[in-house]
């Protein structure tokens, strides 16, 4: 439950949030736009809604959303700001889409969440999630930085990997912040073990992050 208790923390904390309030419409059509596709109508799921940033303008898109998120206090100001009849929020875990059913959506879509996601497994049984959660012919829409091959990256993320959990001075400073961030090669042959097809993809500028670049996935079964 560290993943819980470090977003309810940061909840009320607008500098500690990643993401501008204002732009969330702006990077979700630029989501769909720059993987050439422009989704409407059906079930959407959005997996780490936080404060509901893009759901508002998912909810002008699809019939309806279910909004889902790790930390009850990100979900509140969500349904604050969202009060949508159409939208559905609902809190999970944090290692799976729980209580949602087998191949009921018909996008998913996830932004700015995995690069928190603690580690290597958490990040892949998310992947394996959206596999199971997408109905035949639904596709999956989702931004995660991705981490630079070589010896020195790799060096740099094992001696990360083994300092943060060391320091934890508050939210921002812990694992389930900070999060573990995988190479293209790690990704890939886990999108083919959970049965994933690359549709489309698109790297952006530099990630916020050392020795990672922002991709852009549009993902089908
Ligand atoms: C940086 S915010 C991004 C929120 C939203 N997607 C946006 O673009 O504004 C990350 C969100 O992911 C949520 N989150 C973190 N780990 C999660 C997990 N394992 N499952 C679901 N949500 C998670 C956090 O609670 C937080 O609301």
């Amino acid at each position: 439950m560290k993943m819980r208790a470090t977003w309810d923390a940061l909840a009320s904390d607008p500098d500690a949030y990643v993401g501008d309030p204002k732009r969330g419409r702006m990077e979700l059509e630029g989501l769909f736009e720059r993987l050439g596709a422009d989704p409407r109508g059906g079930t959407c799921i959005e997996v780490g809604c936080g404060s509901g940033r893009m759901t508002a303008a998912l909810a002008e898109r699809f019939d309806q959303v279910l909004a889902l998120d790790v930390s009850p206090a990100m979900l509140e100001r969500a349904r604050v700001a969202v009060p949508d009849e159409r939208v559905e929020f609902r809190t999970v875990s944090g290692e799976r889409l729980d209580g949602v059913d087998d191949a009921i959506a018909d996008v998913v879509v996830c932004y700015l969440v995995l690069q928190h996601l603690p580690t290597r497994a958490t990040v892949l049984a998310y992947f394996s999630e959206f596999a199971r959660v997408l109905a035949p012919g639904g596709e999956a829409f989702v931004q995660l930085p991705v981490f630079d091959d070589g010896l020195r990256p790799r060096a740099w993320r094992a001696l990360r990997s083994a300092l943060v959990p060391l320091t934890s001075l508050g939210p921002t400073r812990r694992r389930e912040f900070r999060g573990y961030r995988l190479t293209r090669g790690e990704l890939d042959a886990g999108l083919a073990r959970v049965g994933l097809r690359v549709v489309a993809t698109d790297v952006g500028p530099d990630a916020p992050y050392r020795f990672s670049r922002d991709l852009f996935l549009r993902l089908t079964r």
